[in-house]
């Protein structure tokens, strides 16, 4: 996911870029880049690795930049580390075409082979010079313009883009093009505006076109016009934006936390797909061989906070499927703990960021020990993705509230991917076991949307519980992992103090602490222990607690015991914490925004904890 503008017009073009990429900032942050032309002069060309401010200093705010034509890009990364030289505009090997881009070229190396035996060079990693070069390519080859270069290029381009090109013969106007990647155009008097969201163009005009799939665009001065990818000309409708740039920018949503729990399926289908080939698990990207797989006998996994939360509940699965010791250790703990490793261990550490520092030092601690070790990631290119052995991205798309959700899920993704792979090469699960996980993981997405639907009752409980002083969640096995994290989203952004409890383990304290109207949630998603965790909610009952139960679809008798109950698809075992964190992680939510605080920026805490 990147963010790209555009603007055509006449006043300092880098000063407006500047201001719209800030606007798509939460696409992408690892590195940002303008190109920018008067007349015709030549095309400058200015990257900056980090955030945008970088950029912006870099330029004088834009100001240094002279010229009143221009495209801008803000990146996160996918094909190619994060740097100055990955980073977008990207242009021809003599300058002729200068582009940026959003999405994923997926035959980009097959691209590449060709445009090599054509005497291209390539001085990045990124999918995005490819297209830029195949633009270039046709562009000579067929001695035509622009729009039926584009078109050319896009037949052979397999994937997701949105393109904003400059061509060197061209000065008067830029090209867009756009495949299931978002894209806007803004016309004003005088003035043509692109982005890939609305806000990074509000302030300059609300009159917008929404460019088709497979459509090409030539952007003037206050002009547009489109063409099919048969190189046709097609009349668009001009739409007015009605709604506030704020609202814009978290897609209609209130705050990010919410948007973020609704791009879950989404979070969760994006990882599933990198690794689910022809209904089988393929873990090569990660480097990880079935003979590496064959051979690993213990596995630690290190992570913080919610990582940390992911870590309890992968080895409830991997060692159940997997049937090999897995021991979960919070960062901060094991990197002063002198562990013990052996080399046969596989150490994997969980981290959204890549940066958190306690983290990063358990991993440089396994890796001094000479023990292999396995980065599960979700920013490209970050510390940990780095320096790790083996990486595994979650593909969860930059998350901007500090209180993680998608990324959370989509991490739990890749934990069930490695605990059914390892399962199926070591021999414990056979073949129709194997597949019939596979499917079930398939189906998750579909059924976190169901989950979903029914948020208005979880926002009417915490209406009505927005007072409350004190909360306890309760499970076991696997359900005391999601209880831990349940508890984590209560108290970082709603300040309920909650502590989550082994529903076994309630009676030898923690159980003095309930009395009259003490809210206990309970969570039952494993059958085997259903009826235990329900004696355990049945003693805080009696003590006088206000109950929640949450459990599966069909286990209706927790209605017996439960105050208010939320139901959820079934699944397998396994997999569970994927659909019952959502009523967890929206309880959190709906009780903050009850009570009126800061749900994206609670106090005191970071999103990136990159200190001890
Ligand atoms: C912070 C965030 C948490 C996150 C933790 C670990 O405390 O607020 O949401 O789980 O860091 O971050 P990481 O980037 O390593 O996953």
């Amino acid at each position: 996911m990147c963010g790209i503008v555009g603007y055509n017009g006449s006043s300092n073009a880098a000063e407006i870029l500047l201001e719209g990429l800030s606007k798509l900032e939460y696409r992408g942050y690892d590195s940002a880049g303008l190109a920018v032309r008067s007349g015709t002069n030549d095309v400058v060309i200015v990257k900056a690795k980090g955030r945008l401010r970088v950029l912006a200093e870099k330029t004088n705010d834009g100001k240094a930049l002279k010229g009143t034509l221009g495209i801008g890009h803000t990146r996160w990364a996918t094909h190619g580390e994060p740097s100055e030289n990955n980073a977008h505009p990207h242009v021809s090997d003599d300058r002729n075409v200068v582009g940026v881009h959003n999405g994923i070229i997926e035959n980009y190396q097959e691209l590449k082979e060709k445009l090599l035996r054509h005497d291209y060079t390539f001085y990045s990693n990124t999918d995005t010079e490819v297209a830029i070069k195949l633009i270039d390519y046709y562009m000579k080859k067929y001695k035509e313009g622009p729009i039926d270069s584009i078109a050319r290029a896009m037949t052979r381009i397999k994937g997701s883009y949105a393109l904003a090109v400059i061509f060197k013969d061209y000065p008067e106007e830029f090209y867009v093009a756009r495949k299931d990647s978002p894209m806007v155009i803004g016309i004003a008097e005088g003035a043509s505006f692109i982005a890939s969201d609305v806000p990074a163009i509000l302030k300059h005009t609300r009159n917008v076109y929404y460019i088709g799939n497979q459509q090409i665009a030539r952007i003037g001065k206050g002009t547009v016009e489109f063409f099919d990818i048969d190189r046709e000309p097609v009349e668009l409708q001009m739409e007015e934006v009605t709604w506030d740039a704020e609202a814009a920018e978290k897609g209609g949503f209130e705050h990010f936390m919410i948007k973020e729990i609704h791009e879950q399926p989404k979070a969760v289908k994006d990882t599933l797909n990198a690794f689910i080939k022809d209904g089988r698990i393929d873990l090569s990207e990660a480097g990880l061989s079935d003979e590496y797989i064959a051979s690993i006998n213990n596995v630690t996994i290190v992570a913080c906070g919610s990582a940390y939360h992911v870590g309890l509940a992968g080895q409830y699965v991997i060692e159940k499927l997997v049937r090999i010791p897995v021991r979960v250790d919070l960062a901060s703990e094991f990197r002063y703990r002198d562990p013990i490793l052996n080399a046969d261990d596989l150490v994997i550490v969980i981290s959204q960021s890549g940066e958190t520092a306690d983290s990063l030092a358990a991993l440089r601690l396994a890796k001094e020990r000479g023990v292999s070790t396995l980065g599960i990631v979700n920013v490209v290119g970050s510390s940990i993705a780095r320096e790790a052995d083996h990486v595994f991205y979650t593909l969860a798309g930059p998350e901007i509230a500090v209180a993680t959700t998608k990324a959370y899920s989509a991490q739990l993704a890749v934990m069930y991917g490695l605990a059914v792979q390892f399962a199926k090469v070591r021999g414990q699960i056979d073949e129709e076991t194997y597949a019939q996980l596979i499917a079930e993981m398939e189906t998750l997405p579909k059924k976190m949307e169901r989950v979903l639907e029914d948020k208005e009752r979880i926002q009417w409980f915490a209406a009505k519980y927005s007072n409350a002083k004190d909360m306890f969640f309760i499970g076991r096995g696997i359900d005391y992992a999601i209880s831990m994290e349940g508890s984590l989203k209560m108290k970082e952004i709603s300040y309920v103090h909650s502590e989550a409890y082994a529903a076994g383990e309630l009676k030898h304290g923690t159980i003095s602490l309930v009395e009259d109207g003490t809210l206990v949630v309970g969570v039952c998603t494993q059958n085997s222990l259903y009826e235990k965790t329900r004696s355990n909610m049945a003693e805080v009952k009696t003590r006088g607690a206000y109950l929640m139960g949450l459990t599966s679809y069909g286990n209706y008798a927790i209605e017996d015991t439960a105050d208010f109950t939320v139901y959820i698809p079934r699944t397998s075992e396994y997999f569970a914490t994927t659909l019952a964190i959502i009523p967890l992680q929206l309880l959190g939510y709906y009780l903050s925004v009850a009570r009126g605080l800061n749900v994206d920026k609670p106090r005191n805490l970071a999103k990136s904890v990159t200190v001890e």
